[in-house]
């Protein structure tokens, strides 16, 4: 009897005591949350924190109680625990979401778990977990199944574009009305989780919820992929990812490559090939005139040949759309009014005698700058190129006369390809940079994507690199290579006298 009556108010108490606990956990969990996640996901986890605005993709509105990046099964309730978890201890690449790993402890990463999933009253379990079956190991075999299934009724093409760059002509809405673009496949760098195999599975298999990016193991789409065909897409756009021209953050210099006869003016010539390239990264240019914070290009690859009379550069970089002002198509699939892609190489005016740059932005009076200028023309005008002489922002000038600068472009699945070109010297000192076989010149890189709006000091930049003409292979060498053999054959000479004396005294 007692032993019944104890029992009961166990029973009735235990849920008061969970609840208390959960209490204390919300607490501690709200606190982390007003210090660190506040300020973009709101008070209310709404995602309209006072940051939020200038955020591209925005903050997540915890209310809905919606996770993109999540294993739970395609039609479950809500994602696993996990899934959350691993976002917030890892952030999200590409998005201004932070990894908290390194800042908040174990125990503050659950506690401020519990209390965003309080916003939609998230609580238990999912009601369904992706099956991964069993994981087939990359083959070359299974990369070209892959393929197959991406681009098969346009399955995956149709927004992520045939070469994976995102590049399909397909304006795409999330949830809430904002604008989203198709990852560039080729970009890993970019996923919000991973590419790994195992993570891409999963993105298929649920898609991404929030988004356009529907699910593939939904049996009701006509799209539907079984378990072993996603791991041949998953391996396929694995395969996809870059290798070369991705940033190597020890390069600082663009190596130009001295060449005998014409250099190529097509930027589609092989002998680009054999140049070395460069990859840099571009950022936002936030700090002068009007800003722009959500710049669609984050790298941009450079090299550069050369003769005995000018210098070429080589401009490379991913854009998803061929902007074309005046374009109906292009139109109906950008948000505002378009402008011509385009982009600038900065130069100083004169080569700095040591390590010193002119200012990053255009220069200044102390230290003008030359840009050489390219953008890719609308409906109405064709491409155009020139230089504009600047001394900051503000003090722009284009040239009347650009003399014998030259800029051409191509695009072709999502990849800008363009080259400059112009004499090592202009014999105009006072206006032009000089160029010198084995100087260091400062360079660096201004790129607009004129689909996402970006125009005049909206743009995307990278930080100075360096130029150089790395003294040709032409005569030089040949000279060293006689001396040294010159050389070599001395040395025989002293030590085969050496050797016939050294035997005659031994005998
Ligand atoms: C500087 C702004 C910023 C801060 C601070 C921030 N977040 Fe975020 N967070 C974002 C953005 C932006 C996204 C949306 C990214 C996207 O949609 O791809 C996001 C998304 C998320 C997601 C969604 C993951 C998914 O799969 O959908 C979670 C969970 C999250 N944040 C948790 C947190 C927590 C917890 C904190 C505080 C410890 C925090 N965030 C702090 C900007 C921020
Ligand atoms: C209707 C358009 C659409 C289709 C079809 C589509 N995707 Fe996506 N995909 C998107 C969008 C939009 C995003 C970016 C979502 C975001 O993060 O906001 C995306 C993102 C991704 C990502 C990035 C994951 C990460 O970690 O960041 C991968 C991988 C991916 N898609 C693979 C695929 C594959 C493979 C297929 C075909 C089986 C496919 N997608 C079909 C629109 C689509």
């Amino acid at each position: 009897m007692l032993k019944r009556a104890f029992l009961a108010t166990v029973l009735v108490l235990a849920p008061m005591l969970t609840l208390a606990q959960s209490d204390e956990e919300l607490e501690r969990g709200e606190a982390v949350y007003v210090k660190r996640c506040l300020q973009c996901h709101g008070e209310d986890g709404d995602g309209l924190g006072p940051a939020a605005e200038r955020l591209n993709p925005p903050p997540r509105d915890f209310t809905l109680g919606l996770y993109k990046f999540v294993t739970s099964s395609f039609d479950a309730d809500m994602p696993n625990d996990a899934d959350i978890l691993r976002m917030i201890q890892d952030g999200m690449p590409g998005t201004a979401m932070p990894g908290w790993s390194d800042i908040l402890s174990e125990q503050e990463i659950t506690d401020v778990l519990t209390y965003i999933k309080y916003f939609a009253e998230l609580e238990g379990e999912p009601d369904g977990q992706t099956d991964f079956g069993t994981q087939i190991t990359s083959s070359a075999d299974s990369i070209a199944a892959g393929k197959l299934l991406f681009e098969d009724g346009d399955r995956c093409s149709e927004c992520h574009g045939v070469q994976g760059k995102g590049d399909a002509i397909k304006k795409l809405k999330d949830d809430n009305g904002d604008r989203t673009w198709p990852r560039n496949l080729t970009k890993p760098w970019t996923f919000r989780v991973s590419n790994d195999p195992r993570d891409i599975f999963a993105r298929i298999s649920v898609g991404i919820p929030t988004t356009q990016m529907p699910s593939f193991a939904d049996p009701a789409s006509k799209k539907s992929l079984t378990i072993e065909e996603r791991w041949h897409v998953a391996n396929y756009v694995t395969s996809l990812a870059k290798t070369e021209k991705v940033v190597n953050p020890e390069n600082f210099v663009i190596q130009g490559a001295r060449v005998q006869g014409d250099l190529p003016n097509s930027p589609d010539d092989e002998l680009w090939e054999t140049a070395a390239h460069s990859t840099f990264m571009m950022v936002p240019q936030i700090v002068g005139g009007e800003r722009f914070f959500t710049t669609a290009n984050d790298t941009v690859t450079a090299r550069a040949l050369y003769n005995s009379d000018q210098v070429a550069i080589h401009l490379e970089w991913d854009d998803r759309t061929n902007s074309i002002p005046g374009d109906e198509k292009a139109a109906s699939i950008a948000d505002d009014e378009i402008f011509e892609d385009a982009i600038a190489i900065q130069l100083p005016r004169t080569i700095p005698a040591g390590m010193e740059k002119p200012y990053f932005l255009m220069g200044d009076t102390a230290n003008p700058v030359n840009l050489w200028s390219w953008s890719s023309g609308s409906t109405e005008t064709p491409e155009t190129a020139g230089i504009i002489d600047a001394t900051g922002i503000e003090g722009q000038q284009p040239r009347n006369d650009s003399g014998d600068f030259q800029a051409t472009g191509s695009y072709r699945d999502g990849t800008w390809r363009v080259v400059m070109t112009r004499a090592l010297k202009t014999g105009n000192p006072d206006e032009d940079l000089q160029f010198e076989e084995g100087r260091f010149v400062p360079i660096s890189f201004f790129v607009w994507d004129g689909s996402n709006s970006e125009t005049a000091t909206g743009h995307s930049i990278t930080t100075w690199y360096w130029l150089q003409l790395k003294p040709g292979a032409t005569f030089k060498p040949l000279i060293y290579g006689i001396l040294s053999a010159l050389f070599v054959l001395l040395l025989l000479v002293w030590w085969s006298r050496n050797a016939r004396r050294r035997d005659r005294s031994a005998a």
